[in-house]
C-alpha cells in the first residue's frame, strides 16, 4: 500500500525526511479517477526525481455552479493501489479544510489575466482561477522541484506556467504526453459519461484535429479550416464551443505556414462536454 498523507504537518514532515537526504522532490497535482494518462505522468516524474508525490483533490474552486463537480467520479481505493503500483512515494490526499482553511469562499485567489479569459475561459468564467489557486497551494505545500502537467490540457499548462514564472515559484512545469485510447481518444476521467453511442462519436474530435493539421500543412485559410472542423462536428452530433488554430502561446496565428501552430476543440456530446488538442509539429499521435 502507497503511504497516504491528509494533512499539511503529515506531508512536510515525510518531504523534509527526503530533502535531508538531498533527494529530488517532483509533484503530480490530480483530480483521482487515474487512468494510463495520470500513471504516465507519475512514471515521468519518476525519470524527473528521486521522490514522487501525487496528490488527488477534487478541487471545488475550478468547477461552475451548473459543472460536474458533485458527480465528478471518485475513487480514492482505486487510486492509491495505481500509484503504488506506478512507482508513486507518497499520495496526499487533503480535505477541502486543508486545502482552503479559511473556507473556499473566502480563498485568496490567484488569477491570470488574459489567458484565463479565453478558450476553455470563455466558456468556464473562474475556472482558470480555481485551476492556479489549487496549484499554488499544492506548490507551497510541498515545494516540489519538479511539477507535471498533461498537455491534454493545453491551456491549463499555459496558465500554470505563466503564474509559476510571474510569482517566482523555482519549480521546473514538466508537461507530459496525451494518453490515447487504441482508436485516439484522449483519456479522461469524463470519457466514462460516455453512453455507448456517444463513445463511438467522441473519436470524430481527434479526427477533426488531424484533418485542420493536414489542412494548415496545405496553406489553407486557418478561419475555413476552423469554420469548416465545427461545421463537421455539429454535423456529427456534437455542441461545439470551439474548434481553432493558435499559437502555442494562444494566441492568434498570422497564417498556415507559420510553425508550432496547436488546433484546439472543445465539445459537447449530451452533457459530457470534451477538450483535446493537437501541436501541428509534434509527432502523429
Ligand atoms: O488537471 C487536473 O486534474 C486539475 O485541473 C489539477 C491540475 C489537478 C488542479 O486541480
Amino acid at each position: 500500500m502507497i503511504r497516504t498523507v491528509r494533512t499539511v504537518a503529515e506531508l512536510r514532515a515525510h518531504l523534509a525526511a527526503w530533502r535531508d537526504q538531498g533527494q529530488r522532490i517532483a509533484l503530480v497535482p490530480t483530480m483521482g479517477n487515474l487512468h494510463a494518462g495520470h500513471h504516465s505522468l507519475v512514471e515521468l516524474a519518476r525519470n524527473n526525481a528521486d521522490r514522487v508525490v501525487a496528490s488527488v483533490f477534487v478541487n471545488p474552486t475550478q468547477f461552475g455552479p451548473n459543472e460536474d463537480f458533485s458527480r465528478y467520479p471518485r475513487t480514492p481505493e482505486q487510486d492509491a493501489e495505481g500509484l503504488a503500483r506506478s512507482g508513486c512515494d507518497l499520495l496526499f490526499l487533503p480535505s477541502v479544510e486543508t486545502m482552503y482553511p479559511l473556507g473556499a469562499e473566502s480563498a485568496v485567489r490567484i488569477r491570470v489575466p488574459g489567458l484565463a479569459d479565453i478558450l476553455e475561459g470563455a466558456h468556464r468564467p473562474g475556472h482558470f482561477d480555481g485551476v492556479a489557486t489549487v496549484v499554488a497551494r499544492l506548490f507551497n505545500m510541498v515545494h516540489p522541484d519538479v511539477a507535471i502537467f498533461g498537455r491534454k490540457d493545453y491551456q491549463q499548462l499555459q496558465v500554470i506556467r505563466h503564474f509559476a514564472k510571474d510569482l517566482a515559484f523555482a519549480i521546473d512545469i514538466v508537461p507530459g504526453a496525451t494518453v490515447r485510447e487504441a482508436d485516439g481518444l484522449a483519456m479522461s476521467s469524463r470519457n466514462q459519461y460516455l453512453s455507448p453511442s456517444e463513445r463511438s462519436q467522441a473519436v470524430e474530435i481527434i479526427h477533426n484535429l488531424r484533418t485542420m493539421r493536414e489542412q494548415a500543412a496545405q496553406g489553407l485559410p486557418l478561419v475555413g479550416i476552423e469554420e469548416e472542423a465545427g461545421e463537421r462536428l455539429s454535423a456529427a452530433g456534437f455542441d461545439v464551443d470551439y474548434a481553432v488554430i493558435r499559437r502555442a502561446d494562444l494566441s492568434l496565428p498570422g497564417g498556415a505556414n507559420e510553425p508550432g501552430l496547436v488546433g484546439l476543440v472543445a465539445a459537447r456530446l449530451g452533457r459530457t462536454r470534451l477538450i483535446d488538442n493537437l501541436e501541428f509539429d509534434a509527432p502523429t499521435p
